[in-house]
């Protein structure tokens, strides 16, 4: 099995404060190239979370992501490009709005929804008339893109309406032993998803929050459209039934965190909780995580917290309900999204 280990510190990790960067050697890339030019989906880094990644060109390949996931077909996939330069030979039109975009922003977290190519795969528009392009930043992905040629369609390497991996353990965890490669890049550097924005002739639709905010895209494209209702393209990552942990998620205003563990606990029930200040009192039956103030770093976090406090025991998880202010704005839209998940709302569709 090509499970490449993380590698320990020292040894060949590029650092800063906040993460590591696996190098990958060239003969791992030149085994996943292979892979994917043979049908076969790889796991590897982006910036924002893992992908599951398979030729975009290939719809066999790209059944077998389906499959892996679990994934409805009917679900579109994002193309990860190398370069800007290639958004002309996916999209049949490039609106300004993506132009501007792209030159802004790309490599990096932002996806771009605009009109297809014609030879792009039903499988990867979910049948629509639209197309999401994203370059990611990540020098593995990129090493990846650029070797492999072509466009590899990635959702994240997670299986369906479950946490997105920030590690190359998560996606081990995911898939174990169908999944024979996953190029590890260490901890993903944002951790969370990418900002998703259509692209329109007249309008730009924000569809998934992330850590590009609005504010600075406005100031690449002026005003945006967020609650874009029916005329939305479709996108599953707005369903408020992903991102979820296998354990309820209940959201606890800030001031209320304490006591409302202390009364968990107090009736028995083992609680997980993910705040943003250290433990008052301890129980037994509180497992406390303390995630911090700073919204990049709780990002960057969140995921793998999740990941912990699921595999805890806690038959609950209580968040501390995190600050106003668009910084927050994409982990506040996966945390609503993790409570919903579980709430009996008979408008919800099922994750799986
Ligand atoms: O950061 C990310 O975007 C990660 C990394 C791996 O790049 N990928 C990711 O993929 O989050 P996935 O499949 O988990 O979420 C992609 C979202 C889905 O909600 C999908 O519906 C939406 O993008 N999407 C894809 N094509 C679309 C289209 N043509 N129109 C609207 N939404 C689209
Ligand atoms: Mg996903």
């Amino acid at each position: 099995m090509n499970w490449y280990a993380v590698p320990q510190a020292g040894s060949g990790i590029r650092s800063n404060s906040m993460h590591a960067i696996a190098r990958v050697t060239p003969g791992q890339i030149e085994r996943a190239v292979q892979a994917l030019r043979a049908g076969e989906p790889v796991g590897f880094p982006t910036e924002t979370v893992y992908g599951l990644g398979a030729d975009a060109g290939n719809p066999a390949a790209l059944r077998r992501v389906f499959e892996l996931k679990g994934r409805p077909s009917s679900h579109p996939l994002i193309v990860h490009l190398a370069s800007g330069e290639q958004l002309a030979h996916w999209a049949r039109a490039v609106p300004a709005s993506a132009q501007r975009l792209a030159a802004r922003f790309w490599p990096g977290p932002l996806t771009l929804v605009v009109p297809r190519a014609a030879h792009v795969l039903p499988l990867v528009t979910g049948g629509q008339d639209t197309v999401a392009l994203r370059v990611p930043a990540h020098p593995v992905a990129q090493q990846l893109l650029a070797a492999f040629g072509g466009g590899l369609a990635a959702p994240s390497a997670n299986r369906h309406g479950r946490v997105s991996p920030t590690s190359a353990a998560h996606v081990h965890a995911e898939f174990g032993e169908q999944l024979r490669i996953v190029l590890d890049g260490g901890a993903a550097t944002l951790g969370v998803e990418s900002t998703i924005v259509a692209c329109l002739e007249d309008r730009v639709l924000l569809l998934r929050p992330g850590l590009i905010t609005r504010s600075a895209l406005q100031q690449v494209v002026g005003e945006l459209v967020t609650n874009a209702g029916a005329e939305a393209p479709r996108a599953p990552g707005g369903l408020r039934a992903h991102y979820a942990p296998r354990t309820p998620v209940s959201i606890v205003p800030a001031g209320d965190i304490d006591a409302r563990a202390a009364h968990e606990a107090a009736a028995g029930v083992r609680v997980g909780v993910l705040a943003q200040q250290p433990a008052r009192a301890r129980a037994p039956q509180i497992r406390w995580i303390d995630a911090g103030a700073d919204a990049e770093r709780y990002a960057h976090d969140l995921y793998a917290h999740l990941r912990t406090l699921d595999a805890s025991g806690a038959e609950l998880l209580l968040v501390q309900e995190v600050p106003a202010g668009e910084r927050w704005d994409a982990v506040r839209d996966r945390l609503w999204r993790a409570a919903a998940a579980h709430a009996a709302a008979p408008a919800l569709e099922a994750s799986h």
